[in-house]
């Protein structure tokens, strides 16, 4: 088998994938919406831009850019007031849409606005779309994405690799033999979902010669789905169980400072109902522990270490080159100043033009 004729194609460096200066544009984790109460205000620095983030009265959180237009001042110093933000400095107050209502030395404040952006909570996370207006649904697991949902959120954590990286190993289908010592051949089929989300599912039969799947075999007798769906190239969802019990972790992570990730680990299962329901999803919410406990044990090492290169694909590695091509094709942009990164004059463009643009637009 000639590797080099069957992969060339799609193994030129690729432009967007694990580079430490751009992510693609999407819904990302900002905190949990657990450390952000009514009235709270608070400083957050994500994919490089520093911003602020608050909950109004009327518990709805708003994004803005962090610093105050008047002249400057950090704006987390700052008051919330009903739904709006008052800054420290000289009193300024900005409403939700991130419009000047108040200067209180002028009876008319001038026609002036404040970067926000996009903002939305699930999953009991707080997450900010990285454009002005979001081209998709907040990150949701497929077979879940009408239901109710009950979340356990891990503490945060910082890799020494791209999220990109990071991702992969999900679909990296001979270290689950090599690494993981599971010995069960899978071969994913994927599935577009849409521009920014694709779905990597198993499609063969599992063998019961380990005794893994010997255990977990006492349970269930059909087919165990594994099924990996990936939102912007940086959050990820695994999917693991029988036909009747799906446990589903997600990996939701953004690129942090010298191109590391930054990532918060969510276990998610749909809302049962009453006092059993409530108890059956704390015992399927620590099995989901487990079980990934079971997996990230061994990763561990190689995020921390690797330096991603894949100088010599196979045929194993298929799914991996798809997921690269799929990264490749999404709208990236800047760490740092959330512009576009395919052209040039964008890039150059400096960030105080973009914000009297939006300011003349109203
Ligand atoms: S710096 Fe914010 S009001 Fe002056
Ligand atoms: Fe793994």
């Amino acid at each position: 088998m000639n590797l080099n004729s069957q992969t060339s194609s799609s193994i030129r460096k690729p432009k967007t994938f694990n580079n430490p200066e751009r992510f693609i544009e999407g819904w990302y984790w900002v905190i949990p919406s657990r450390n952000l109460r009514v009235g709270e205000v608070k400083p957050v620095t994500i994919l490089g831009r520093e911003l602020v983030i608050y909950r109004g009265k009327d518990r709805r959180v708003t994004t803005f850019d962090a610093y105050c237009p008047h002249m400057g001042a950090h704006l987390a110093e700052g008051k919330v007031e009903g739904n709006a933000l008052r800054c420290f400095f000289h009193h300024w107050k900005f409403d939700a849409e991130g419009m000047c209502i108040d200067i209180p030395c002028l009876d008319t404040p001038p026609s002036l606005k404040l970067q926000t952006w996009p903002t939305a909570e699930k999953y009991g996370m707080i997450w900010v779309w990285t454009g002005e207006i979001p081209q998709q649904p907040l990150p949701f697991i497929p077979e879940l994405e009408q239901k109710e949902c009950d979340v356990a959120i891990h503490s945060p954590f910082l890799m020494n690799c791209h999220p990109n990286v990071v991702m992969i190993n999900a679909i990296d289908t001979q270290h689950v033999n090599t690494v993981h010592k599971l010995p069960i051949e899978i071969i994913f089929e994927r599935q577009e979902l849409n521009e920014n989300a694709i779905i990597f599912s198993n499609t063969t039969n599992i063998k019961e010669n380990s005794s893994f799947i010997k255990l977990i075999r006492l349970f269930y007798k059909n087919a165990i789905t594994i099924s990996i769906c990936y939102w912007y190239g940086s959050i990820g969802i695994v999917t693991l169980g029988p036909d009747f019990f799906h446990i589903h972790t997600m990996f939701a992570v953004r690129l942090h400072e010298g191109g590391k990730a930054e990532g918060q680990i969510l276990l998610i299962t749909k809302k049962r109902k009453g006092f059993f329901g409530w108890l059956s999803n704390r015992v399927v919410l620590w099995l989901t522990k487990i079980a990934g406990k079971f997996f990230l044990m061994d990763d561990i090492k190689i995020v921390q270490t690797i330096k991603f290169d894949l100088k010599t694909p196979i045929k194993a590695d298929q799914s991996i080159m798809q997921f690269i091509n799929h990264v490749e094709r999404q709208q990236s942009l800047m760490w740092g100043t959330w512009q576009e990164a395919r052209s040039r004059d964008v890039e150059s463009k400096p960030k105080r033009e973009r914000w009297q643009d939006t300011a003349s637009n109203d």
